[in-house]
């Protein structure tokens, strides 16, 4: 469908959610995937399920996105797994939930190095190889909270807005060498992250995990909460030729979930 057979991809945070749903459309599609997270056991279970898919091939590197060491390790891996870099899929594990007087310091140290300093290491040693390319991109999975800031995710809304940056930066910086680089923005996706805001925010309301996430459906136009794997298809879609004059987007996929315009 998306004539992507072949193509090497790094998808990281991919052993569940939102990183495997679109490691699965990937590898479905006859792309050469390396997954990646911290939990070894996680990741080699993802692996397995990805290598019955039948099609595509899937490699797994244990890295942990808050050390730069095991991001330099994570990309020397994957290129000598798969003879070079086409694609940088950036997902990072989710930052702790809370709202900005629920934080500590230290909480916002290890949001910078999750959410900021992984996409600056990622893209540092990804970007020799991924130059060498003839279908070369870089897409950074963000969040619908660096539009419309949601209320219970300080570290969220203010810390991913940078990656913005780097997004805006890097398409004008690369634009010539004919490196797409894009942002998605996810709005509510059925994974253990909107679990654990459900029961963070069932915590405080005194109202059950599941009365949070009707609650959250009613927010969403389509009446539901979004699929991994629908991630999946938009990320597919941009890292193939189709979406070969789009550079320097930031795309929701949130079911009509953001209200602003632009
Ligand atoms: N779900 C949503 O509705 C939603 C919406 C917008 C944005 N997001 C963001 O999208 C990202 C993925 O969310 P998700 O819902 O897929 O989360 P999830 O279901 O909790 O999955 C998180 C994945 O990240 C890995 N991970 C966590 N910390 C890591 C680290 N330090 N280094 C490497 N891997 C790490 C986990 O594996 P290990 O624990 O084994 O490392 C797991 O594979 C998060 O940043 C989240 O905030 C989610």
């Amino acid at each position: 469908m998306f004539d992507i057979e072949g193509l090497r991809v790094l998808v990281t945070a991919s052993s569940r959610g939102i990183g495997f749903g679109i490691a699965k459309v990937l590898v479905r599609e006859g792309a050469k995937v390396v997954i990646s997270s911290r939990n070894r056991e996680r990741l080699y279970r993802a692996l397995h399920e990805l290598n019955s898919i039948g099609s595509g091939e899937a490699y797994a590197v244990q890295a942990d996105l808050t050390r730069r060491e095991d991001i330099e390790r994570l990309v020397r891996e994957t290129v000598d797994r798969l003879g070079g870099l086409d694609a940088l899929v950036y997902v990072t594990g989710p930052p702790r939930p809370g709202r900005f007087q629920d934080l500590r310091l230290d909480d916002w140290d290890y949001g910078v190095r999750l959410l900021i300093m992984s996409a600056v290491w990622l893209t540092y040693y990804s970007l020799p190889y991924i130059m060498e390319s003839t279908n070369p991109s870089i897409t950074y999975v963000t969040s619908v909270a660096v539009r419309e800031p949601i209320e219970t995710i300080a570290l969220s809304n203010t810390l991913r807005i940078s990656v913005h940056g780097l997004v805006k930066t890097l398409a004008r910086e690369l634009g010539r060498k004919n490196i797409r680089v894009n942002a998605v923005l996810p709005g509510y996706i059925y994974t253990d992250r909107i679990k654990e805001i459900a029961s963070d925010k069932a915590s405080r309301t005194g109202k059950s995990v599941d009365e949070v996430i009707n609650d959250m459906v009613k927010e969403v136009p389509l009446g539901r909460i979004g699929k991994p794997e629908e991630v999946g298809y938009l990320v597919a879609f941009l890292i193939s030729k189709y979406a070969s004059y789009i550079n320097g987007a930031s795309i929701p996929i949130d079911g009509g979930l953001l209200r602003s315009v632009f």
